[in-house]
């Protein structure tokens, strides 16, 4: 199902629209049958993330050569794309800057809203409308939930629409987060990923990285996953929910080094302390959820650690040499991940090969 100018007039106004499930939502962010606007990872089906891992994968290798980066550089030369980051992002924001200029596309960037006329009293959803005059695309980071979905629908409802993708929304979701995971995911299991036990650890309540690749696991058969956090920053009902509904099996547990031996990915995350409201933080235990080099002996000899990055101190330096540690390749595949999204949002992903 595609977005109408019927479905368009129906939803007459945000609070309507927000309270609609996902899946009523994801055709209004679609054009032509295509995904247009990406905001959540429930957006991504199996036979869509398979194309973006191919058109991915075709773009590492073409840009290998200067004449086959040149070729992929002049694909989008016509288009322009605007960062805005309203949340402080080191891998999230370069990798899209460099994914936008491998493709060509021209860039332009707000990381700092103090220095937007929003100070003056613009509100937030007039200053998005406002990039909208002078690009092709959105890439946005924001604070408040919700609202890099509001701008998508807000802007659909205009005249001059573009396409809007999420760099990370509050505690909601990340999506292409969750992408570049299951790309890293596909690659260390040469594109095999059905059955496999996966382990998430760490603040998985506020964590939106973690919320984002579990929906993803719909697409995926006999996974099963495990939450392994401190009783404070237990993944959400509404999650638990999903996989129920999707019959995926999960267990919730604190017993780190028990769960580990089984596991065939292990994906560490960081305390999520921005999102203290009053110190919620404060007094938690989390040294159980830390992994140490000890544990690389308990591992399966397959098995892959991986993180969103940043860290703290979730995985002990000294594993980053063990060739099971994939983190750095994982930032690394965001690039390319981001990059393949944008060749197929603007439809030139049948031109790389
Ligand atoms: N993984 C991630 O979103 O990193 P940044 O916050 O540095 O973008």
């Amino acid at each position: 199902m595609q977005r109408t100018q019927a479905m368009i007039s129906v939803q007459p106004n945000w609070d309507t629209f927000h309270k609609l499930r996902t899946s009523e939502k994801i055709p209004f962010f679609s054009k032509d049958d295509r995904l247009y606007d990406c905001l959540f990872a429930q957006q991504f089906s199996r036979a869509l993330l398979e194309h973006l891992f191919k058109t991915a994968d075709a773009l590492r290798a073409a840009t290998r050569k200067k004449e086959g980066a040149d070729h992929v550089a002049r694909l989008l030369s016509h288009k322009r794309a605007m960062l805005y980051f309203a949340q402080p992002s080191t891998r999230t924001f370069m990798s899209f800057l460099n994914a936008c200029h491998v493709l060509g596309i021209k860039t332009s960037e707000i990381r700092d809203s103090s220095t937007s006329s929003e100070v003056k009293g613009e509100t937030p959803e007039d200053t998005v409308r406002t990039f909208s005059s002078y690009v092709d695309m959105i890439i946005m980071r924001h604070p408040a939930p919700g609202f890099v979905e509001k701008t998508a629908w807000l802007m659909n409802r205009t005249g001059r629409p573009v396409p809007i993708v999420s760099g990370g929304s509050g505690k909601d979701q990340h999506p292409t987060q969750a992408l570049l995971d299951v790309y890293t995911l596909h690659r260390s299991f040469a594109g095999e990923l059905d059955g496999k036990h996966i382990v998430m650890v760490g603040d998985l309540k506020r964590g939106r990285t973690v919320r984002s690749l579990t929906y993803l696991m719909k697409n995926y058969k006999n996974v099963s996953l495990s939450f392994v956090s401190p009783k404070e920053f237990r993944m959400e009902t509404d999650i638990l929910d999903f996989l129920r509904r999707h019959n995926i099996p999960f267990t919730e547990t604190e017993d780190f080094l028990g769960v580990m031996k089984t596991a065939d990915a292990i994906y560490m995350t960081r305390i999520q302390d921005e999102h203290d409201k009053s110190g919620e933080s404060k007094g938690v235990d989390y040294s159980p959820f830390y992994f140490k080099k000890e544990h690389l002996k308990v591992i399966k000899r397959g098995c892959v650690i991986m993180h969103p990055l940043p860290r703290r101190h979730e995985i002990e330096v000294t594993v980053d040499e063990d060739p099971r540690a994939v983190f750095w390749r994982q930032e690394r595949n965001g690039m390319w991940a981001r990059a393949a999204l944008m060749a197929y949002i603007f439809s030139v992903d049948n031109k790389i090969s």
